[in-house]
């Protein structure tokens, strides 16, 4: 399947979780076999080779680092939601585009100096990739670049992530 075909699985769903956010659901993409492989593809080619390994965000961020880890013969480093963990080597809390959350890293999973690249579904207002970074950052990883899938523009994630090298298959 072309990328394009495959972004246009994408649903748009009106007020969810909260009145007045269109919600862009992409399990419809990851349910189909030729989506989920134009995808994977498309974020292994953005990858540059210096990358050592990845982060995968949780939940949908982890499917597509262990699919594209997989693809490129890279380790998955698991970015946590909290209480999951049984050794933390860091905690970032942040806001979302409702709500706030926390991200946390596994102990003992990053060297000093290691380019990791972050992938995860949507990019929308930063929030989950800056702490992210920040929490391989203060791990003594370097945070070579973001790939997502989705970009939401308008919620101004680009902005929070200062120079960082980002990677959207599809902004809008
Ligand atoms: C979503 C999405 C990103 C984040 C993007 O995750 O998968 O991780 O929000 O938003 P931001 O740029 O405003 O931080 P969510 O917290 O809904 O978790 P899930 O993957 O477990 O559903
Ligand atoms: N879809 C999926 N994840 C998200 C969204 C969205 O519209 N906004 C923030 N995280």
């Amino acid at each position: 399947m072309e990328l394009e075909e495959a972004l246009g699985l994408i649903a748009e769903v009106p007020d969810f979780p909260e009145p007045g956010v269109l919600f862009r659901d992409l399990s419809p993409l990851f349910a189909d076999a030729g989506a989920f492989k134009a995808v994977t593809d498309a974020l292994a080619s953005t990858l540059d080779d210096g990358v050592e390994a990845l982060a995968g965000v949780e939940a949908r961020g982890f499917l597509l680092a262990a699919a594209v880890g997989y693809a490129r013969g890279l380790g998955v480093v698991l970015i946590r939601k909290p209480g999951k963990l049984p050794q933390v080597a860091g905690r970032v809390d942040y806001a979302l585009e409702y709500g706030t959350a926390t991200v946390e890293l596994p102990a003992g999973v990053v060297r000093s100096g290691q380019r990791i690249a972050v992938l995860d579904d949507v990019l929308a207002t930063g929030g989950t990739v800056a702490a992210t970074a920040k929490l391989l950052e203060d791990a003594g990883a370097v945070v070579d670049s973001v790939s997502v899938v989705l970009e939401l523009a308008a919620l101004g994630g680009r902005g929070v992530l200062g120079d960082r090298k980002i990677h959207a298959l599809q902004a809008c």
